[in-house]
């Protein structure tokens, strides 16, 4: 078999690294992928910018003649963009397969306004909003409101379209910057304001199998995988900037039985229900950004993929063949494969760890172009594993990875306790070093994690 991976984080290294362990699995055509990417087993790396039979192709367009021209058997889809832009659409009209939902059901992370409509309709637990599209509205409302209250932009932001205001002047500020200042460009013509919930942050992904013709027959299934946390501040006890994450831990020690029923009652089934009524094709990975707050489980966001840098601590803990599942979650005949697989979905027992390493400067202005020392290619022994996110070839000769982006990579390990898989993570950082290199000591510890306090 044959597939496709796009994107070039390190998701898309962890998601090619469990593909490639699939005896299922032939090749994976990377797209562009990473330095990690270029060195995993049975990964192929290809930049559509440097291939002839895409000619004048750009974008989406480009990435789909990559898939014809390979005849790969499925597409994965690992970043957002795509997915709102329609590449599903695209791929599945060309014949080709594609783990990632088409575009409607993508707008569940595209707009956040088309997000909390869809809440509200099928009576997912969220925080009561309000949707604008005139500064002097959302300013009237926020007067009125006060603070605490949450400003975000609608579309597409790159994590910088929300801020958590803790007095009236942060939100006003935020409505200018969004709407008269247009800081995120058209992202923020429209503004959702929604209620401070005060609470523990987790992230539950999910593998989701829903078109109309499954939905008739009672088979459209959402499973989840064991929850997850990211650390997004810069400094230890989630002190300091926001970032594209700093590390994740998984699975959750501090999530009560009683919290995983509120969440399967609360939030996946009615989304089950809602992506069904809706007649979505949406057949990819869904991410549940979720607070814990005190007697209740509330949805912040949905994500339509994987999360990063959750993915490269839950997918090492997956007991099953990665492309198998892929192969439920696209389920060609529509016959009910993914809730047949749920009897497969065996998970490791153990805990994953996996600290970040970043530039020196980030998420400010940092230098790239350093040389990455890594110790064993990055694979530091039977439960540690090192996942290259902004890291790229030196040159073809080279061995060496220099660094390319904030995030760099992530020492992803595995412990039969917490303690051990901790242990084994800071371990494995002792193995990578690149000029400027910075991580947070305290990935899983308790007070490490989000509490959303203000
Ligand atoms: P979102 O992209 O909607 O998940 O928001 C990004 C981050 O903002 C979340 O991960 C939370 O830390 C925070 N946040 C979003 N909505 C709320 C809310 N209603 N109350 C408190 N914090 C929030
Ligand atoms: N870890 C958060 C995200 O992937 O959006």
């Amino acid at each position: 078999m044959k597939i496709l991976l796009i994107g070039s984080g390190g998701r898309e290294h962890a998601i090619a690294w469990r593909l490639a362990q699939s005896k299922l699995v032939d090749e994976i055509i990377c797209v562009p992928g990473n330095g990690g990417t270029a060195k995993e087993e049975k990964c192929r790396n290809i930049n559509p910018a440097d291939c002839e039979y895409t000619e004048t192709l750009t974008g989406n367009d480009a990435i789909v003649q990559v898939a014809a021209f390979e005849q790969v058997d499925f597409a994965v889809v690992g970043p957002e963009d795509p997915l709102c832009s329609g590449i599903a659409d695209q791929l599945w009209s060309c014949g080709i397969p594609v783990v990632g939902p088409k575009q409607a059901g993508a707008m569940l992370e595209g707009s956040k306004d088309t997000a909390k409509d869809f809440m509200q309709k099928y009576g997912v637990a969220c925080a009561a909003s309000k949707t604008f599209t005139d500064a002097a509205s959302a300013t009237a409302y926020i007067k009125e409101h006060g603070a605490p209250v949450v400003v975000k932009a609608d579309g597409l932001a790159a994590g910088k379209g929300v801020v958590v205001a803790a007095t009236v002047e942060q939100a006003l500020g935020a409505v200018n910057d969004f709407m008269n200042d247009k800081k995120l460009g058209n992202a923020g013509t429209k503004l959702v304001i929604e209620d401070y919930l005060q609470g523990v942050e987790i992230s539950i992904l999910a593998a989701v199998s829903v078109t109309p013709k499954l939905a008739a027959q009672n088979q459209a299934c959402i499973l989840p995988f064991v929850p997850a946390r990211d650390h997004k501040r810069l400094n230890d006890g989630a002190k300091g900037p926001n970032t594209g994450g700093m590390g994740a831990v998984a699975p959750l020690s501090d999530v009560t039985p009683e919290q995983m029923a509120m969440f399967k009652k609360d939030i996946l089934e009615p989304t089950l229900k809602g992506l069904a009524a809706e007649n979505y094709d949406y057949r990819g990975f869904i991410f549940f950004g979720l607070m814990l707050c005190k007697d209740s489980v509330k949805l912040l966001e949905y994500n339509v993929r994987l999360g990063d840098p959750e993915t490269q601590a839950v997918l090492p803990l997956m007991d099953f063949d990665f492309a198998e599942l892929c192969g439920a979650i696209i389920d060609k005949d529509e016959s009910g494969a993914l809730k047949a697989f749920e009897p497969k979905m065996q998970w490791k027992k153990g805990f994953q760890c996996a600290p970040v390493a970043v530039s020196g400067g980030y998420p400010g202005s940092y230098k790239k172009g350093f040389e990455i020392s890594l110790k064993g290619n990055g694979n530091l022994g039977k439960n540690t594993k090192v996942f290259i996110a902004g890291a790229v070839e030196q040159n073809r000769k080279s061995a060496n990875l220099v660094t390319s982006g904030g995030r760099v990579l992530a020492v992803s390990a595995f412990g039969a306790t917490f303690e051990e898989a901790f242990k084994n993570a800071y371990d494995g950082m002792k193995d990578v070093d690149f000029n400027g290199m910075f991580y947070r000591k305290d990935i899983g510890l308790p007070g490490a994690a989000e509490s959303g306090e203000l």
